[in-house]
């Protein structure tokens, strides 16, 4: 009989890290914040397929500063377009029922669910997704680099939604409490519980921006 053995976890706390483990997961951290890097998981994989009836229609949309053509159906929803049809896939999907955040996109500064928004929609708006938010030379936005400077992801799948939703915050209330900060995040689900992580970074970038 076969006989299957589980690699043991290895479990290293951050002061017991080595320099080299300590680069390494540095350099991963880095890698999520920045790209949204890792891919997401979603029951549906690819651009919904057209009801009876339903065809799909050329549209404009602005994301991420520049105007898009794109065919999309009339039920689309902004996340599928922006991941499927666009290949914008650091905004992910996980529940795709407005409940997690994980799909977290600003239109005109507001943060909104990608998943329950109809591409439709936002004609005429401006689509802001993770990949919009760093600097026009790659720099990292000050959240992301606070993010990456507090180590505030683990596995990194909610990461990009909650740059997303930090960066609109600090946009509105540049100044924020911890507890209007977490106000402010508690539509951005972690399954890896690193809320405190991430409320570490949203000061740390506030605080920055007090410095300068
Ligand atoms: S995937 Fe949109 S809120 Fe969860
Ligand atoms: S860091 Fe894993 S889900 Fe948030």
């Amino acid at each position: 009989m076969t006989e299957f053995r589980v690699a043991p976890p290895t479990v290293r706390n951050r002061a017991g890290d080595d320099e080299a483990s300590r680069h390494s997961r540095r350099e991963f951290i880095k890698r999520v914040i920045a790209s949204g890097g890792m891919q997401g998981c979603s029951s549906q994989g690819t651009v919904p397929t057209a009801v009876a009836g339903s065809v799909e229609r050329l549209v404009r949309i602005n994301v991420n500063g520049q105007e898009r053509p794109v065919d999309v159906l009339p039920q689309e929803t902004l996340a599928m377009t922006l991941r499927y049809r666009l290949g914008l896939t650091g905004t992910k999907l996980a529940c795709d029922r407005a409940e997690c955040g994980a799909c977290s996109v600003m239109i005109d500064d507001v943060v909104f669910n990608s998943c329950s928004v109809l591409t439709h929609s936002v004609r005429g708006r401006k689509v802001v997704t993770i990949e919009g938010v760093s600097g026009a030379n790659g720099e990292l936005h000050p959240v992301q680099q606070a993010f990456f400077d507090e180590l505030s992801p683990q596995c990194g799948f909610c990461t990009p939604g909650q740059v997303i939703s930090a960066v609109a915050l600090l946009k509105r209330n540049p100044d924020p409490t911890r507890e209007e900060a977490r106000h402010a995040m508690a539509g951005n689900l972690c399954r890896c519980g690193a809320y405190d992580n991430y409320l570490n970074g949203i000061m740390r970038a506030a605080a920055g921006a007090r410095a300068t």
